[in-house]
């Protein structure tokens, strides 16, 4: 047995022959390919793969998102006081968790894959302000266009991270193919003295937009906003007067001091021309969303995709909603932060506020141009 076994062994051409060998050099080249076509996978799932929870159908439980090793820190809370929760921006102060997870901050998934072989860039424009104006509504209705990349969350760069330097700022980015426009929005800028200078020096030619509102109406939603996490605050018609008997309003309560548009438009004169900045009216932007749409892809160079075709009114929201959110063939309104019911507010402190703006929003109209039609 072992003698045959020998035999069949040493008998020249018992087994097959090898295979010849392939030349070192072409050896070389096929491991090479291998390696970039293994580089080039990794790397295009790494720019993807934090925008693939978009794939579950919005309003279905969102997988846990601590396990995607890219997502930016934005949709994420770190456990306050840990070393995470230092570094983390803060979360868009008005926008819910629940909201920003409905808006990832990538486009569809396919958009995704092959931007993640793209470029993260400092944004080209910024939506600057104002708080409560619709700022969330008019970001979530641009991030239809395919040529514009939006991060999701508010990063406060210019007023609350600035330390953390534009390299840790283009971070938090999403990737762009050439000609797509990078955007972001925190709309506490506009109030920020800093955020001008800061601004232009990172690039004098960002564009600006401000979706501006009604101040009376702003302030009460901005207070709705408050008393929505601190049930136990005073009344609006309390917190509005410094003496309610003398009937002087107290501009230092936020909920006044932003409406003063005119007063922070002046801030940022000083460092960019009025053409630059595009004041979007946020009650157009309710009305008749596709008018406003148009203006801001005017505004930004952009192709006029988004027009009345993407928009329906949902009765039950009371708003203009998406037929189509991005990256997803379903309705998509905004979340229940956003449209909520208002407290009534004394009509006689509401006049005073009235009388109080008018001055302000006078100045404002010559400076922009625009008659907003608050009076
Ligand atoms: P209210 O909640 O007081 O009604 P911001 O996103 O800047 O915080 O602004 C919030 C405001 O956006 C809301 O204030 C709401 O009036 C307004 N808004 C504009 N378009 C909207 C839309 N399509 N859906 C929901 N809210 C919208």
């Amino acid at each position: 047995m072992g003698q045959r076994l020998n035999r069949c062994l040493d008998v020249p051409g018992a087994l097959p022959p090898p295979p010849p060998l392939l030349p070192l050099r072409r050896r070389l080249l096929l491991l090479f390919i291998m390696l970039f076509l293994w580089l080039y996978m990794f790397y295009s799932c790494a720019g993807s793969c934090a925008a693939l929870p978009g794939l579950a159908p919005r309003g279905s439980p969102a997988p846990p998102r601590a396990a995607a090793p890219r997502l930016p820190a934005l949709l994420l809370r770190a456990p306050p006081g840990s070393p995470a929760a230092a570094a983390a921006p803060e979360p868009a102060e008005e926008s819910s968790l629940e909201e920003q997870r409905a808006a990832p901050d990538a486009a569809s998934p396919i958009s995704s894959f092959f931007n993640g072989s793209g470029t993260k860039r400092l944004p080209q424009a910024i939506i600057i302000g104002v708080k409560k104006g619709g700022t969330r509504a008019l970001l979530e209705f641009l991030r239809v266009h395919p040529d514009v990349r939006a991060v999701g969350a508010e990063p406060h760069f210019f007023d609350r991270n600035y330390e953390r330097g534009l390299a840790w700022y283009r971070d938090l980015m999403p990737r762009t193919l050439e000609g797509q426009i990078t955007m972001e929005k925190t709309p506490s800028y506009f109030v920020t003295k800093e955020a001008p200078a800061r601004i232009s020096s990172m690039s004098k030619g960002t564009k600006l937009i401000v979706v501006v509102r009604d101040p009376v109406t702003r302030a009460i939603s901005d207070y709705t906003q408050t008393l929505s996490k601190k049930p136990d605050i005073p009344t609006f018609e309390s917190l509005t007067f410094k003496n309610r008997t003398t009937g002087l309003i107290d501009t230092s309560w936020s909920a006044i001091q932003i409406g003063i548009y005119a007063k922070h438009l002046e801030n940022w004169l000083l460092y960019f021309p009025i053409g630059q900045i595009l004041f979007v009216s946020g009650e157009r932007l309710i009305s008749d969303p596709a008018g406003e749409l148009g203006r801001v892809q005017d505004f930004l160079g952009l192709k006029r995709i988004i027009t009345d075709k993407h928009f329906y009114f949902n009765k039950t929201k009371g708003f203009p909603c998406l037929k189509k959110a991005e990256g997803s063939s379903k309705p998509h309104c905004l979340g229940k932060t956003k449209g909520r019911t208002h407290p009534d507010i004394d009509q006689e402190v509401v006049q005073r506020l009235r009388d109080f703006y008018r001055p302000f929003n006078m100045k404002f109209y010559q400076m922009t141009g625009q008659d907003f039609g608050w009076d």
